[in-house]
C-alpha cells in the first residue's frame, strides 16, 4: 500500500506491510549491522518498486521458445542515474543497480558539518554537462532526510546540469517533516519516495524517532 500526502501529492509514503516489518528491525537499536543491511536491502527494493514506476516502457519483438509476441522494455532513449550519497547511500546501490542494470552510478561524496549542520561536499562523480538532459533520469539515494540540506544541495547540482526537475527523484528511508519542507520550498516537483515521514528533529539534527546515525549502523562504526 502507498499513500501520497493530502498537500503534497509528489511524496510518496510506501506503507507497504513489509516496509512496516523492515522498518521495526532497522529502528530497532539492538539491530546488529549485518541484520540492519539485509533489513535496508529488502526496502530498497519496496521503495524502488514504487520510485520506478512511472518510467517508460516501450514495445519490441521477443522470440519465445513457443512464438513470436510484443513485449516491453524501457524505453531505450532513457539514460537512469542512481546518485547515491556517500556514505550512507551506498547501501542502496547494489540492489538499485540490479534493478536498473543499464544505470550509471554517479557517486556524490558529503557529510554534515556537525556545528552548522550545512553538508560539506568532498566528492563529485557527476559529470559536467549530460548530453541528453530530457531524457536523463536521476535517483538520488540517501537513507535519511533530515535538515533536508544535503538534499537539497544535491537536487540543484542535478537542476544546475538542466535535468528537467521532474525527471529527478529522491529516495530514502525516513524523511522529517523539517526536511522536507525545506526541500518543497524550494522544489515542490521533486518526487520523493520514503518509507515514512517520522516525528521531528533533534536539535543536533536527527530524526526522532528514527533509527540513529544511518551511516554508522551499516557500517558498524557506531561509538567512533
Ligand atoms: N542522518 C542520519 O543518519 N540519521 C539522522 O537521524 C539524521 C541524519
Amino acid at each position: 500500500m502507498r499513500y501520497t500526502i493530502a498537500n503534497d501529492p509528489n511524496t510518496t509514503v510506501c506503507d507497504h506491510p513489509l516496509c512496516r516489518q523492515n522498518l521495526t528491525v532497522i529502528r530497532d537499536k539492538n539491530t546488529t549491522a549485518e541484520v540492519f543491511r539485509n533489513a535496508v536491502r529488502r526496502l530498497t527494493y519496496l521503495l524502488l518498486y514504487s520510485a520506478t514506476e512511472d518510467l517508460e516502457t516501450e514495445e519490441v519483438t521477443t522470440i519465445t521458445p513457443i512464438a513470436e509476441c510484443k513485449t516491453q522494455v524501457i524505453k531505450r532513449d532513457k539514460k537512469i542515474i542512481l546518485a547515491p550519497i556517500l556514505r550512507a547511500g551506498l547501501i542502496f546501490s547494489d540492489i538499485a543497480s540490479d534493478i536498473l542494470p543499464n544505470a550509471s552510478i554517479r557517486h556524490i561524496g558529503m557529510y554534515r558539518d556537525e556545528k552548522t549542520l550545512k553538508p560539506v561536499w568532498y566528492y563529485d562523480k557527476t559529470p559536467i554537462m549530460y548530453e541528453d538532459p530530457q531524457n536523463t533520469i536521476v535517483y538520488i539515494l540517501d537513507p535519511m532526510i533530515a535538515t533536508g540540506n544535503s538534499a537539497l544541495d544535491c537536487i540543484t547540482l542535478f537542476v544546475r546540469k538542466r535535468i528537467p526537475i521532474e525527471n529527478i527523484r529522491f529516495v530514502c528511508l525516513l524523511a522529517a517533516p523539517e526536511g522536507l519542507a525545506k526541500i518543497r520550498n524550494s522544489y515542490p516537483n521533486i518526487k520523493i519516495t520514503t518509507a515514512h515521514i517520522d516525528e521531528t528533529l533533534s536539535k543536533n539534527g536527527y530524526i526522532i524517532p528514527g533509527l540513529g546515525d544511518a551511516g554508522d549502523r551499516i557500517f558498524n562504526t557506531l561509538g567512533d
